[in-house]
């Protein structure tokens, strides 16, 4: 549904916040309000219109309504909801209330969730058990479930079901309307439910508090098409629908006028940018070319599929500058066989043949990725493709899942014949092989100068700072305090596995465009 649709919709709701909570039946909520989702349904998807909505205001109506009252939102899962968050601060910021950091003084909490795996949807479950006795104490308090588990039909009805003093249940798609959410749970007893499927739009001008002052998370799309048969994220985020390069650049230029250091472009497929333009021929790497002239000393970009990463971006990427020479490149298996029941797209010597041209082009690049292991029915073989293959990319570092069946999705649905301690089993081994890689990738630093854009105090010791080099190494070193937020050379005395440990040299000069 898109705004135009929800307008059409508008007696929906209205229809629902006079359904009863103790009402037994909530198919009716589904039928309604929420398409659920649907593999079908989405991959009928690409037709529809995506609407551009670039004058988002707060209505004057609801003005004030945080007056008095503070809000505390807890993010789970990655970047992208770590965005909406800003953006969700920033409309409560603009509804007049009040950060909180505790649960206890907060007179609205929200969780903002992931689906990506089961232990993700696990936590927040036991988080809103815990949320009960609060709840009873403060029946004023308001309580709400977002993000990419909202998006779930199966979540929405556990909790109609089980945790029936939960006040609000909205969707990714309809982050726009908090206010009027807020608005509708303040006047009625009854569970706001506001989620919608399959969603084409774009709304610019949206308010956010970022979260620090030196780096900042700009959205460059939304969505993915993609569809790998694990995973969740296309039903959860809707489909590819990219922003405009003009909105994209005026963003970034404004972060770059009010100091900003670094910027990371967001999108579920970054690579798939500008695909769904209709009356443009302009990609990532078109973008990322503009981009870097752009008095901005980082930028940065995530998250690759590999399927639709170009010539030309990686051309983009070669001229440096302020382009990190760090891709994180999810391959996900190092099996050609698993990738086809995945449904990557790539083979092993297609994702072999994309990294010889990106280190052709990048000598200097490191390489990041994301790898699940025992998928349904993978071989010791198979598996043992994906060490021979993180050994020959050299990769730096990765993320490494076990595979967790989600619910509507196609693999869901297979046999599966290898037991949860084998699947553990292989886990540890690649670990193993993460660990010594990302060991052997940090003693190369071992008295060398790099650059460190200076984030703050060490985590362990104030008398420590730390921040991250243009590959994105964790340092820890003494240097005065006013580095601060800025990019300075530091001297590498240790290297660890997973950081390095230094002093600083000198501040660097501020950055020139070539
Ligand atoms: N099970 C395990 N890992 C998953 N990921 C995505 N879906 C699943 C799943 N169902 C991993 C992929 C992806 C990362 C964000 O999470 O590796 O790149
Ligand atoms: Fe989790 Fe994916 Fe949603 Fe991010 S987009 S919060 S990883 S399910």
């Amino acid at each position: 549904m898109n705004e135009q649709q929800r307008i059409e919709n508008q007696q929906v709701n209205a229809a629902n916040s006079s359904d009863k909570k103790s009402a037994k039946d909530y198919s009716k909520y589904f039928e309604r309000v929420i398409t659920a989702p649907s593999l079908k349904d989405a991959k009928k998807r690409g037709k529809e219109e995506v609407n551009y909505q670039n004058d988002f205001k707060i209505p004057e109506e609801f003005q004030g309504m945080g007056n008095g009252r503070k809000f505390y939102i807890r993010t789970y899962g990655c970047q992208m909801n770590e965005h909406d968050t800003e953006v969700m601060a920033g409309i409560f910021m603009a509804l007049g209330y009040e950060p909180t950091e505790t649960v206890e003084d907060a007179n609205v909490i929200l969780l903002n969730t992931c689906a990506i795996r089961e232990n993700a949807e696990n936590k927040v479950f036991g988080e809103i058990g815990h949320l009960k006795s609060l709840k009873m104490e403060k029946p004023d308090l308001l309580l709400g479930v977002c993000g990419c588990m909202s998006q779930e039909e199966s979540v929405v009805n556990k909790i109609l079901r089980t945790y029936q003093y939960v006040d609000m249940i909205f969707g990714t798609h309809n982050i726009h309307r908090l206010p009027n959410i807020l608005h509708e749970a303040y006047l009625s007893k009854e569970m706001v439910v506001e989620v919608w499927s399959k969603e084409g739009d774009v709304i610019e001008n949206l308010p956010k508090v970022r979260r620090g002052n030196i780096k900042a998370w700009v959205n460059i799309m939304y969505g993915c098409d993609k569809f790998c048969t694990y995973c969740i994220v296309p039903f959860t985020r809707g489909k590819e629908r990219s922003r405009r390069p003009e909105e994209i650049i005026q963003e970034v230029r404004q972060l770059a006028a009010h100091g900003y250091q670094e910027i990371t472009l967001l999108g579920q497929n970054v690579n798939a940018y500008g695909k769904d333009f209709t009356d443009i021929q302009y990609g990532l790497g078109d973008l990322m070319d503009e981009l870097r002239k752009i008095d901005i000393p980082r930028i940065r970009f995530t998250t690759s599929h590999p399927r639709d990463f170009d010539d030309h971006l990686i051309e983009v990427l070669a001229k440096g500058g302020n382009l990190m020479n760090h891709i994180h490149l999810p391959v996900q298996s190092g099996s050609t066989d698993v990738l086809k029941i995945m449904a990557r797209k790539y083979s092993r010597e297609q994702y072999l043949e994309l990294v010889r041209k990106i280190k052709a082009a990048i000598p200097d690049v490191a390489l990041t990725t994301d790898i699940i292991v025992g998928y349904p029915n993978e071989t010791e073989e198979q598996f043992e493709e994906t060490l021979s293959l993180y050994r020959e990319v050299g990769y730096e570092s990765a993320y490494t899942f076990i595979y967790s069946p989600r619910e509507g999705t196609p693999a869901a649905q297979m046999k599966d014949n290898v037991p949860m301690e084998v699947k553990k089993e292989r886990l540890q081994r690649l670990n193993n092989l993460v660990n010594e890689l990302s060991a052997e990738a940090m003693k190369k630093y071992q008295g060398q100068v790099v650059e460190v854009l200076v984030e703050g105090e060490s985590k362990n010791n104030p008398d420590v700072l730390a921040g991250y080099t243009s590959k994105n190494k964790l340092v820890n070193f003494t240097g005065p305090k006013t580095a601060i937020g800025k990019i300075v050379k530091v001297k590498i005395t240790e290297a660890k596995t997973w950081s390095l440990n230094g002093e600083m040299v000198e501040e660097l000069k501020p950055l020139e465009v070539k």
